[in-house]
């Protein structure tokens, strides 16, 4: 059982817990309809990239329900520019693109639909993605744990648990299928500045799962690395191009450089929605920067003197070669990426 619900669709409404203010405070963000999922996934009231793909198709489905008096073609045509609206929100995560296609081919599917029963069935369809999401998670960590010895001292980067995801989680779902079996592993949670996924949200999670974990601040991972004191690192994605680059939140790349130089295994752990095979390679992936103000201020406290220049690219592009394997619902993939990804089906 999760201890908490990041998405959930309930009372004709998406109900999401606000991740702004964990773990202090407990609040959930309310959206009746999709400018208000277009705010919360842009604002970071949802991230992660699969929970974000689920709040987009709920998105998807308020919009479907705004629009449902109207005729056909308008129907239509007023649902594909909220689904544009919805796509701009976050660039980076392709579980947002992946979820709104879905939603929209099921449209494509059902040829003689009149409007209601459209909007009927687009509900089912993000139930559908949302209840899919945790099996697949469940199935990654099945994958992932095999992958685990015994005692492993493991990396972590980010946030990518039931916060992150419908629930369950994908690399910290793997943490925690490993700890269903061998309660002696601990988890090294990176604190992931300037946000703070793993100070507040991972190191919640661990301590609520009773999973032993120790957080520590991101420049501490090399000397970790180096002391021999990690055994593994495995983190989420929020894209891996064709050739198994992959898009992760800012400093992944830095820690795949020192787990090579150090032989120490590096995987990721994603659902398949996050391979995109449009992509040929990493550099094609676009980069989301955020406002120096996460960078500049903690809690609204300055802590950086106005008027400075500040860089704050939220992700960063692990390539290929520094990856030992790919965790996925469908099994672990392993270089050559490009064979191995290309061969799989996405939808
Ligand atoms: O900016 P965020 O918090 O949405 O970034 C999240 C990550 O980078 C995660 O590692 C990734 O989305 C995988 S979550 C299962």
């Amino acid at each position: 059982m999760d201890i908490v619900k990041s998405v959930e669709f309930k009372g004709g409404k998406l109900v999401l817990l606000d991740q702004r203010r964990l773990p202090g405070v407990k609040e959930y963000f309310y959206c009746e309809n999709y400018k208000e999922v277009e705010y919360a996934i842009a604002n970071m009231v949802v991230r992660g990239a699969p929970a974000i793909g689920a709040a987009a198709a709920y998105g998807v489905y308020l919009a479907a329900r705004e629009f449902r008096n109207y005729g056909k073609e308008e129907f239509f045509l007023k649902l594909k520019e909220a689904n544009r609206i919805l796509l701009a929100s976050r660039p980076t995560a392709v579980n947002l693109s992946w979820a709104v296609k879905r939603m929209e081919k099921i449209m494509e599917k059902e040829e003689d639909w009149d409007v209601p029963e459209i909007v009927d069935i687009l509900k089912d369809e993000a139930d559908k993605i949302a209840r899919e999401d945790i099996e697949i998670n469940r199935s990654i960590g099945r994958y992932g744990r095999e992958l685990v010895p015994e005692g492993a001292r493991i990396l972590t980067h980010c946030n990518t648990g039931a916060l992150a995801t419908v629930g369950y989680g994908t690399a910290l779902g793997v943490i925690r299928a490993a700890f269903e079996r061998d309660e002696s592993i601990h988890v090294f949670a990176t604190e992931t500045r300037p946000w703070l996924q793993g100070a507040r949200l991972t190191a919640f999670e661990l301590r609520e799962e009773g999973i032993p974990a120790t957080v520590i601040v991101d420049s501490v991972a090399a000397t970790l690395i180096r002391d021999g004191k990690i055994d593994l690192i495995i983190v989420g994605a929020d894209r891996i191009a064709a050739n198994g680059d992959t898009a992760n939140k800012i400093g992944t790349f830095m820690l795949s450089e020192i787990a090579k130089n150090f032989s120490v295994p590096f995987y990721v752990a994603a659902p398949v929605s996050t391979i995109d095979l449009e992509l040929d390679s990493g550099a094609e992936i676009e980069i989301e920067e955020r406002a120096p103000e996460e960078v500049t201020h903690i809690q609204g406290i300055q802590l950086v003197p106005g008027g400075v220049n500040v860089y704050n690219p939220s992700f960063d592009i692990t390539p290929h070669e520094n990856i030992d394997g790919i965790i996925t619902e469908k099994g672990v993939f392993r270089a050559p990426y490009k064979e191995e990804l290309t061969g799989i089906s996405l939808l």
